[in-house]
């Protein structure tokens, strides 16, 4: 089995974050949403990766690498437009050749990862077996209709209204019919040659499309909140060491990992707390859910349910809800608790914005 991994697109709804970097960098926990990404597809013990990039490739190339750091090898291509998911199985049809394949969309962390789903695909011999997961409000993902059996009856995009609750969450394995159905569909009405239509002509065509249920963690990381949401999730399972590079004037409590060269001085971190390499925090509260990028200086700021990304500097105090602080600029912190993100007083936009707890 091959991987496709789509890590294309604009990523607009995370702006103006993604000014400076691609959504699929973000950090959870530290770590790129694209690294958890491979290191799922690595656990099926699939070696040939293709990622799909856009403007941004560069970046990622440069996180990514070879592959050989995951024990991968990838390749890339370049989209030179974001035109669709299946626009992207088109382009890598030279790179899967006939082979089976999981298309991994690079913006969505699956906690559990997806072995079992891949060892469903194998046992119904699919032409397509799709993730699906149970979601409150639909009307934001693919959805599926499933008979008794798990085999898929119907697909749509974003529908106002969904006759499942069954969302698509960014996993497909394929054989290679889809490669007929993708060339036969053409561009919706948002212009984008969607993989919901493509599989809906291969059920259409009696092919054999299944689904298995994801009841795990999972999030589409599209937007501040969803991050702040999955970081808090996947910090919960940290298990870190306490005393590393502190003062001895300072309590770290519960889960606190700190990456080499980072000091804590005369502060409080209360796990679950991650510190990238080379951070500097002094006089500072940090409370559960926080993760602190590489090279960072936080002096006398409060902080919690945040992610700060590499190289943020930030001084000051904030209310205790959830900020996302970027890598651009310096943050000053001296929000009243309640200040809306924007309002005077309240904190920049462009550099951290704060979402409800
Ligand atoms: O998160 C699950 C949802 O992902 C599914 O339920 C939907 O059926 C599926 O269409 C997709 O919807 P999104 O609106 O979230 O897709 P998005 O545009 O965010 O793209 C997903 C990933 O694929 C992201 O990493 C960007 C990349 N991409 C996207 C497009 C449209 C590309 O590489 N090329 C593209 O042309």
């Amino acid at each position: 089995m091959k991987a496709l991994v789509l890590a294309g697109g604009l990523g607009t709804r995370l702006r103006p974050f993604t000014e400076t970097m691609p959504k699929q960098l973000m950090p959870i926990a530290n770590q790129p949403v694209l690294e958890h990404v491979l290191t799922n597809i690595r656990a099926l013990g699939v070696r040939e990766i293709c990622v799909v990039v856009g403007e941004w490739g560069p970046a990622i190339e440069a996180r990514l690498g070879d592959g050989s750091r995951f024990g991968a090898r990838i390749t890339y291509l370049r989209q030179e437009q974001p035109l669709g998911l299946a626009h992207c199985v088109a382009l890598a049809r030279p790179f899967l050749g006939d082979d089976d394949f999981v298309m991994y969309l690079g913006d969505n962390v699956v906690e559990s990862g997806v072995a079992e789903l891949a060892e469903d695909f194998r046992n119904h011999r699919s032409d397509a077996h799709l993730a699906v997961a149970r979601v409150t409000d639909p009307r934001a993902f693919g959805v599926a209709e499933l008979d008794t059996e798990g085999r898929v009856l119907r697909l749509v995009e974003k529908p106002s209204r969904p006759r499942s609750d069954l969302a698509l969450i960014g996993v497909y394995f394929f054989g290679p019919a889809i490669h007929r159905a993708v060339a036969a569909i053409r561009p919706s009405a948002r212009g984008e040659l969607e993989i919901t239509d493509a599989v809906q002509r291969l059920v259409e065509g009696g092919a054999r499309v299944t689904a298995g249920e994801y009841d795990g963690y999972w999030k589409d990381t599209g937007s501040v909140a969803d991050l702040l949401d999955c970081n808090r999730r996947l910090l919960d399972a940290l298990e870190g060491d306490v005393g590393i590079g502190t003062d001895g004037r300072s309590s770290l409590n519960g889960p606190v990992r700190l990456g080499p060269g980072a000091t804590v001085v005369r502060s409080v971190i209360n796990g679950p707390v991650v510190v990238g390499a080379g951070s500097l925090i002094e006089d500072c509260h940090i409370g559960p859910g926080t993760s602190i990028g590489s090279g960072c200086v936080l002096r006398g700021a409060e902080l919690r349910n945040s992610i700060v990304l590499d190289g943020a500097r930030v001084t000051g105090r904030s209310g205790g809800s959830g900020s996302l602080i970027s890598d651009t600029a310096e943050v000053h912190l001296d929000t009243p608790p309640d200040a809306p993100p924007g309002a005077p007083g309240g904190q920049p936009n462009a550099l951290a914005r704060e979402v409800a707890p």
